[in-house]
């Protein structure tokens, strides 16, 4: 069993229904990203906490950079091997980013990621994208779980999406496995983190950051929030 949740997801792991869901989970992160870019090519984004990436050189071609940064090795390594031939895409780990310069990055977008962050991990993200971020620069936050999230709204989500893609009966199977896999001891060990709106604001605050909610989640589920911060003045 993973130690952290680093570890976790630098093992294969059972959160994805399988390849199906795999695909159509990326390719709408990977539009996600696209329409945040609001199709200006010249800015430069880093993805932190990317995942598998899958559609990356989608997204690359419509910035001018592409950072794809993960804490887990095994999954760098691969995303590396991928994307050799991708000029604008440059796969880095959480600890090179002090390595960058200030204000070089226009757009900071973390998916679903900050769940898994402590509180320390989050401060030190939050001052990191503070400066990276160029003085126009959005920093981008999904998936932020809600103190009172329910367990049933996130297997609504899983449903509805598996539904409108075509893997309806194998979210089902998947849901019983999960109730036995690595990923409900994780989340039972190691917990998830979970904000209120204010309180995430405030911290955004304390890292010098303005921020707000979205009107809507940007991803998979819309019972989790998505907030957009810029370096405050
Ligand atoms: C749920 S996946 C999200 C992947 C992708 N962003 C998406 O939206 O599908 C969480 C990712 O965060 C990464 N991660 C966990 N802790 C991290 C940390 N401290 N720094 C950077 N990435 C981290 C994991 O390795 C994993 O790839």
């Amino acid at each position: 069993m993973a130690r952290n949740w680093a570890e976790f997801w630098d093992r294969p792991n059972s959160v994805y229904v399988g390849e199906r869901h795999l695909a159509a989970h990326f390719q709408v992160i990977a539009d996600e990203l696209i329409d945040a870019l609001g199709g200006r090519g010249d800015l430069r984004v880093l993805d932190y906490g990317c995942g598998e990436a899958l559609e990356s050189g989608r997204v690359a071609a419509k910035a001018a950079k592409l950072y794809l940064c993960d804490a887990a090795p095994t999954l760098r390594a691969r995303l590396a091997a991928k994307y050799a031939g991708e000029p604008r895409i440059e796969v880095v780990a959480p600890e090179s980013l002090d390595a960058l310069p200030e204000g070089s990055v226009d757009l900071v977008f973390a998916s679903s990621v900050v769940q898994y962050l402590d509180r320390a991990l989050l401060d030190w993200f939050l001052g990191a994208a503070r400066r990276l971020l160029a003085a126009d620069g959005r920093l981008i936050v999904t998936d932020i779980i809600p103190p009172d999230n329910r367990i049933v709204d996130d297997v609504r989500a899983l449903l509805s999406f598996a539904w409108r893609h075509g893997f309806f009966m194998a979210a089902l199977a998947s849901l019983v496995a999960t109730f036995f896999s690595d990923y409900r001891r994780m989340r039972a060990q190691a917990g998830l983190a979970a904000y209120d709106d204010a309180t995430f604001v405030e911290i955004l605050r304390d890292a010098g950051l303005a921020g707000e909610r979205a009107p809507r989640n940007r991803g998979e589920n819309p019972y989790r929030r998505t907030f957009v911060a810029r370096r405050a003045a």
